[in-house]
């Protein structure tokens, strides 16, 4: 983390680069028709975008559905999500001849916007509620160079006070409250109902700031409108228990849950997550931290996908519906794996590991291991 006096935003790095750079790959190439693209926006990217949906084989049981998919948003460039709307938004903040961008974050959109501009030669400041980011994610965001802004309060109050800098300095605001964010993360449902040939009958994922579930919505309903799909999928928001101001209709104060990502007591897209929720026939619904942990767990073991805690709080919601009584029977159901695990190694290195500390020698490790020697 540096802590000498920030330098004003400045003119002086590489000049951007304007197109070609990850040919017909990217967010901005694959969907120029459906994003607010001119003539002057740069084509940047970093291969965005274009994420795996992968089946589920073992956890679909307990749901007792037709189908179960998960869509492996943590594939993007700096795994997470965030990617797909940090292209537009940084692509649009260069064609407005911004040299500086700022975010509030809990990890993961720092790290993100921190990459876009180190690539593209944007001094970026990330505000950061002090000790409260996953190692993976401070990693990120020290190694693409950010200034890091760690300030003594919660994700909430660094959304504040990053509103009011950008208000009052030359540095563009790149949180999902920039409407540019939100128009590139929904492409993510174009291209689930593009692999499915049909939107799915349920969507489920995790809420915290509630950016992702509002620009999923408007995908699935543009995709509708345009009749590239016949349905639309019911949104199912999961909030962690300690952090479910949704779900309880009112604001937290001091929110606590293992799931750091979406440890948010008062989320900027409020109303465009409940009009996600209510125009979807949907809902926003709690996980507790043990519920997390354990899908958490699950996804890794049966599933071999290794995703950060928050991820696994949409699993954890659907497994507990079903668990709940709540039939699945003939569905299709996706769920958003948000963020990569090696972004937070801490939560992974807390499960009981199976690590046998052993000499270099196959003949005591074959003994030690209680493998009969075939010799
Ligand atoms: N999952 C992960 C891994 C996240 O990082 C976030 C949000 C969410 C889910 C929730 O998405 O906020 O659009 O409802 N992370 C933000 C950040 C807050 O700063 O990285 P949301």
């Amino acid at each position: 983390m540096r802590s000498e006096g920030s330098q004003p935003p400045s003119a002086a790095r590489p000049a951007p680069r304007a197109a070609g750079d990850a040919p017909g790959r990217g967010v901005l190439h694959r969907y120029r028709d459906h994003l607010p693209i001119t003539a002057a926006t740069p084509m940047i990217s970093l291969g965005e975008g274009d994420t795996p949906l992968v089946r589920s084989t073992s956890i679909v049981k307990d749901l007792g559905c037709e189908a179960l998919y998960f869509k492996l948003e943590s594939c993007n460039p700096t795994g997470s999500f965030k990617d797909r709307g940090m292209v537009v938004a940084v692509a649009k903040a260069m064609e407005e001849g911004a040299t500086a961008i700022m975010c509030a974050s809990t990890g993961n959109t720092s790290a993100s916007a921190a990459a876009y501009a180190g690539r593209y030669g944007l001094e970026c400041y990330v505000v950061i509620p002090d000790g409260r980011v996953a190692r993976g994610k401070m990693a990120q965001g020290v190694s693409h160079g950010a200034q890091i802004l760690a300030v003594d309060g919660s994700f909430d109050d660094a959304l504040r006070i990053a509103r009011e800098l950008t208000s009052r300095q030359p540095i563009a605001l790149v949180n999902s409250v920039n409407p540019f964010r939100i128009e590139g993360q929904k492409t993510a449902s174009f291209e689930i109902a593009d692999t499915l040939g049909e939107a799915p009958d349920v969507l489920a994922i995790p809420v915290g700031n509630a950016g992702n579930i509002t620009a999923y919505w408007r995908g699935f309903v543009e995709y509708h409108r345009m009749e590239r799909t016949g349905v639309r999928p019911r949104m199912r928001g999961f909030q962690a228990a300690g952090a479910a101001p949704l779900v309880h209709g009112a604001p937290v104060k001091s929110p606590q849950t293992v799931a750091s990502a979406i440890r948010i007591g008062n989320p900027a897209s409020w109303r465009t997550a409940i009009e996600a929720r209510d125009e979807s026939g949907g809902a926003i619904e709690a996980v507790s931290d043990d519920e997390i942990l354990d899908a958490y767990r699950r996804l890794a073991r049966e599933e071999g996908i290794f995703c950060e805690p928050a991820s696994a709080a949409c699993v954890a919601g659907v497994l507990k519906s079903a668990d709940a009584g709540e039939s699945f029977a003939g569905k299709t159901v996706v769920c958003i794996i948000t963020g990569s695990g090696l972004k937070d190694p801490e939560t992974a290195l807390q499960t009981e590991a199976e690590v046998h500390h052993l000499p270099a020698d196959v003949d005591v490790i074959e003994r030690e291991m209680g493998w009969a020697s075939s010799r």
